[in-house]
């Protein structure tokens, strides 16, 4: 029987952190036995905000040093960088004459990125659009919001439908991405009459979406936020990080609801597998014997626990710069395989057959 076909990428825009490994890097490792697994480093996306050069090349191998150590097989999944694909900008630019430029400048994540490219505020309710698209059409040169960025969702289907991929695990600030990806499949498969891309679903191999949430009281982890633990922390950075994470006043009374910053860490320690000390502090709020200290403690040591191993090894592999080599190399090669051929199907289908 074939293996349905499993897709997914992170951007190339630094080292992965504790939200990356447990909404993402965990599950990609569970799923590479039972499906065809495919995991990119999507540094195209990247280029949408103009990134150094220096860096962007040192994230991608950082990133692909992490996949490994985290315990992504290369001899199980395939492993690839977008950029080595050259079928993806191919059909990117076929796809993106599908694609009405409304239905990018309405995506939230094209709202939210160019109000900061734009230096205003976060979107809210009633906001003027009008005034928000003069903004974009009358932007500066130093200010601008370039097409790579409003044609981001057309990138990410391609990555998904050059691959025929059918599971595509990411997280919940990328479902409307995903919906997108759908809309387009059927809007080719439609205009030519064929049946070309299956509609890809998000999947979290059965677990519930997670959020990891970040050190600053509320929110999720994020780069952005500031509030990261990354993978390769050292243990005094890390543990420091801790230490200095938001909590509250203590409970005032028995059995008052947990508040959100110490809830935050205790459901980060049970995230770790630590699920009978969670149990505990959740029972010393209640009791209102609780002590941070201990908590942050627990908290950072077991983090520890999961980091430690994937560090030493994201260590080892960086050094061994042929090993990298021969895994982006082999990956490539599989990852270009299906995106030919998808490729010629869509060349043909659209009239550009050759001679
Ligand atoms: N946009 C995704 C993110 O920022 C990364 C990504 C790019 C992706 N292409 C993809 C995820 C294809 C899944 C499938 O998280």
């Amino acid at each position: 029987m074939k293996k349905d076909i499993v897709l997914s990428g992170i951007r190339s825009t630094g080292n992965l952190h504790l939200g990356n490994y447990f909404g993402a890097l965990r599950n990609f490792v569970r799923m590479q036995d039972d499906y065809d697994c495919n995991f990119f480093i999507a540094d195209l996306h990247a280029l949408t905000t103009n990134p150094d050069p220096v860096q962007l090349h040192a994230s991608v191998k950082q990133i692909l040093a992490e996949y490994l150590a985290a315990g992504i097989d290369p001899e199980k999944a395939t492993i690839f960088v977008q950029s080595d694909v050259p079928e993806i900008p191919e059909m990117y630019l076929l796809l993106n004459m599908h694609v009405g430029i409304g239905e990018l400048m309405r995506t939230t994540s094209f709202k939210d990125k160019a109000r900061k490219a734009l230096g205003i505020g976060p979107a809210a309710e009633g906001d003027d659009d009008e005034a928000f698209e003069k903004q974009i059409i009358g932007a500066s040169t130093n200010k601008r919001v370039n097409a790579g960025l409003l044609t981001y969702p057309t990138l990410m289907a391609v990555d998904i439908l050059i691959q025929k991929a059918t599971l595509v695990p990411v997280g919940k600030d990328q479902e409307q991405h995903l919906e997108l990806t759908r809309r387009f499949a059927r809007r080719f498969n439609s205009f030519y009459g064929v049946d070309l891309f299956p509609e890809p679903q998000n999947f979290n191999f059965g677990a519930a979406a997670v959020k990891v949430p970040g050190l600053d009281g509320s929110g999720k982890m994020g780069k952005s936020e500031g509030n990261c633990i990354y993978l390769v922390d050292e243990p005094k950075a890390l543990r420091k990080k801790v230490m200095k994470a938001v909590t509250d006043e203590g409970p005032k009374e028995p059995n008052q609801p947990i508040s959100e910053p110490v809830a935050n860490l205790i459901n980060l320690l049970e995230l770790t597998g630590a699920a009978d000390l969670a149990a505990q502090y959740r029972a010393a709020y209640a009791d209102c014997t609780v002590r941070y200290g201990d908590l942050k403690k627990d908290l950072a040591e077991a983090i520890l626990g999961i980091t430690t191993p994937i560090r030493d090894r994201v260590n080892d592999i960086l050094a061994d710069e042929e090993y990298l080599r021969r895994v982006v190399r082999q990956g490539a090669e599989r990852a270009r395989e299906r995106a030919a051929a998808t490729l010629a199907e869509v060349r043909q289908v659209m009239g550009l057959r050759g001679f």
